[in-house]
C-alpha cells in the first residue's frame, strides 16, 4: 500500500521538478506533501509567542507609570499643564468659582471632561445622584456656599463614600474648575435622588 515518493514523477515532468517531496508516512494510502511554512512566518509566530509574556510582565507588572491607564493620566496632566499655562494658578474662593461658572464655556468644559471621568459612577452623568446625592436641586449635606465644593472635593466626606480627590487630580486648577462645573449643575435641576441634607440659598446670594 505504502506509496513511494517516486510516484511524483508520474505528475509530468513539469511538476516533477517543482513539487515537494512527499512525507514519509501513509494513512490509508493517503500522502502528504512536505510543504513547511515558510521561515519568515516560523519566525513571526515564534516571535509573538516570546513577546506575549515581556508584554504582559512589562504592561500589566503594576509598575507605576506603565499601564495604559497612567500613560492616559501622563498625557491628560500634560495637557492640562499647557492649557492652565493661560489662567495660572486657580485659587477656590467664591469669586473665582463663579466667574468660571458663569463664564468662558471652554473652561467650564474642562470641569465637566474631569466630572465625566471620575463621578459619574456615583452621582450620574445628568448630576442627579446614584450614589452620591444630587447635586442639581437646592439640598446640599455638606455645602453651604459655592466654595464648600471645593473643600468636599478635595477631602471628600462621609469617611470616603465620598472619596478625596486632592492627591488624584495632578492639579489645583482641575479641581476647581470641576467644583465650578459642579455649581453650574444646578441651573438644570434634574428629577434624580430625593433632595439631601438642607435647602440653601442661590450660588450668587
Ligand atoms: C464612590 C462614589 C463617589 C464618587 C466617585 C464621587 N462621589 Fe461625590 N459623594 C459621594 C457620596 C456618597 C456623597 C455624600 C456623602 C455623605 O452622605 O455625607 C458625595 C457628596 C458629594 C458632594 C457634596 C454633596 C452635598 O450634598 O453636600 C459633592 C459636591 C460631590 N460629592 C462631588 C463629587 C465630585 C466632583 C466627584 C468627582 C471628582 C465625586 N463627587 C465623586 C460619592 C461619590
Amino acid at each position: 500500500m505504502n506509496k513511494t515518493p517516486s510516484k511524483t514523477k508520474d505528475l509530468g515532468a513539469e511538476h516533477a521538478t517543482n513539487a515537494p517531496e512527499l512525507t514519509e508516512h501513509s494513512y490509508d494510502g493517503i500522502q502528504e506533501y512536505d510543504n513547511p511554512l515558510p521561515g519568515w512566518w516560523k519566525s513571526l509566530f515564534w516571535a509573538s509567542i516570546l513577546f506575549a509574556p515581556i508584554y504582559y510582565f512589562y504592561i500589566h507588572s503594576g509598575a507605576e507609570g506603565r499601564s495604559i491607564h497612567d500613560q492616559y493620566d501622563t498625557h491628560m496632566a500634560t495637557v492640562f499643564e499647557l492649557r492652565f499655562s493661560q489662567i495660572g494658578e486657580l485659587e477656590g474662593d467664591r469669586d473665582t468659582l463663579l466667574k468660571y461658572m458663569k463664564g468662558e464655556k471652554e473652561w467650564l468644559a474642562v470641569g465637566k471632561v474631569v466630572y465625566q471621568t471620575n463621578c459619574v459612577s456615583c452621582h450620574g452623568s445628568d448630576g442627579g445622584g446614584l450614589v452620591g446625592p444630587n447635586l442639581t436641586d437646592d439640598y446640599w449635606k455638606h455645602v453651604r456656599n459655592v466654595e464648600d465644593i471645593v473643600q468636599v472635593i478635595e477631602e471628600g466626606a462621609a469617611n470616603g463614600s465620598m472619596p478625596a480627590w486632592k492627591n488624584r487630580m495632578s492639579h489645583k486648577n482641575q479641581i476647581v474648575l470641576t467644583a465650578a462645573y459642579v455649581a453650574s449643575l444646578r441651573e438644570n435641576p434634574v428629577a434624580g435622588k430625593s433632595p439631601e441634607g438642607k435647602e440653601i440659598a442661590p450660588w450668587d446670594q
